[in-house]
């Protein structure tokens, strides 16, 4: 039986680990060629390191293993310039472009030593990464003229009220957390006005919004005492965050693994999501429904 994405292939930011990973093995395992692209070096005020190249190399040999092509590039998502660089050496080598997953991001949540500019550091990557991303690559579902999917990265950060200006330690996260919240809130109209403008060329352009998922960024120094702001940092756990995280969701799960939010993502890269553009997708473990007006209230 054919795969869900047979024929397709996928470009994908933040490939190197994580969900941009499960993306490209599930996407592959179902047919597709992928073109993986990451930073592969640090950012100077994200305080967890990013994904290396040795990284990007494991997510090529996984795809390979799936039985697909996987072209690899190194670039930042920051970069317009390189990211047409790397997605033109994979279309070359893998054919014209259907798929786009603008996946990329950081939290810099710099909990020691907040800056003000942090708030510009997560808005580069989160918000103009996308930008970036989506300006690389609607040229080629264009010029392809076959229409195509564009599935954006959102966060639950998105969804929750006032999550910039709240004094609640859960949604306020200082300078580098509130940029990635307002960056991820912004991402949402975003893609109502690109799904509206690109639709008459049969590009569908859809956003989803993962709760706490189980990657770096999940386990970065930080987040588990946000959760836990009663905890001291130095003794805090990943059991600690465990049931605060349970706490944060309706259903009695404390967060997702990559692979949960790539099946969504799949169901909306594929055809079968055909006459879905501009939605706002919560995989989320019921977050919203406990808490609409936000965590605790
Ligand atoms: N993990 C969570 O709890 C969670 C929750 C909601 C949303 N998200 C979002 O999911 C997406 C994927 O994150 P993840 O959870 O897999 O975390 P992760 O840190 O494991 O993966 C992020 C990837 O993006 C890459 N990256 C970062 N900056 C880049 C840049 N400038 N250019 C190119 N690549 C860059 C990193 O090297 C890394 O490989 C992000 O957009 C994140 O905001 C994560």
């Amino acid at each position: 039986m054919a795969g869900r994405m047979q024929g397709k292939v996928s470009f994908i930011t933040g490939a190197g680990r994580g969900q941009g990973r499960a993306h490209a093995v599930l996407q592959a395992r179902e047919g597709a060629d992928i073109i993986a692209i990451d930073i592969c070096e640090d950012i100077d005020s994200n305080p967890y390191p990013m994904a290396s190249w040795d990284d990007l190399a494991e997510t090529r040999r996984l795809v390979e293993q799936e039985g697909r092509r996987c072209v690899v590039g190194k670039a930042d998502v920051r970069d317009r310039g390189q990211l047409a660089a790397a997605l033109a050496d994979g279309i070359a080598e893998l054919g014209p472009l259907t798929n786009v997953m603008a996946n990329a991001g950081i939290l810099p949540l710099a909990m020691g030593d907040p800056q003000p500019m942090d708030f510009h550091d997560a808005v580069d990557v989160d918000l103009i990464g996308v930008l970036n991303t989506v300006a690389a690559a609607v040229p080629h579902l264009l010029a392809a003229g076959g229409g195509g999917s564009i599935v954006i990265t959102g966060s639950t950060a998105a969804l929750i009220p006032n999550t910039t200006s709240s004094t609640d330690p859960r949604v306020i996260m200082g300078p580098g957390g509130a940029g990635y919240s307002w960056s991820k809130q912004t991402l949402v109209g975003y893609t109502r006005e690109m799904a509206q403008h690109l639709a008459p060329s049969g590009i569908r352009v859809n956003i989803v919004h993962p709760t706490n998922c189980n990657t770096h960024l999940m386990n970065a120094e930080g987040i588990y005492q946000v959760f836990r702001p009663d905890l001291e940092a130095e003794e805090v756990t990943k059991d600690d965050f465990r049931l605060a995280s349970v706490a944060y969701h309706a259903l009695p799960t404390p967060w997702l693994e990559s692979e949960d939010v790539a099946e969504l993502v799949l169901f909306l890269a594929s055809d079968a999501s055909k006459h879905m553009t501009g939605t706002s997708i919560p995989i989320d473990l019921g977050c919203m429904v406990k808490w609409p007006n936000g965590p605790g209230q």
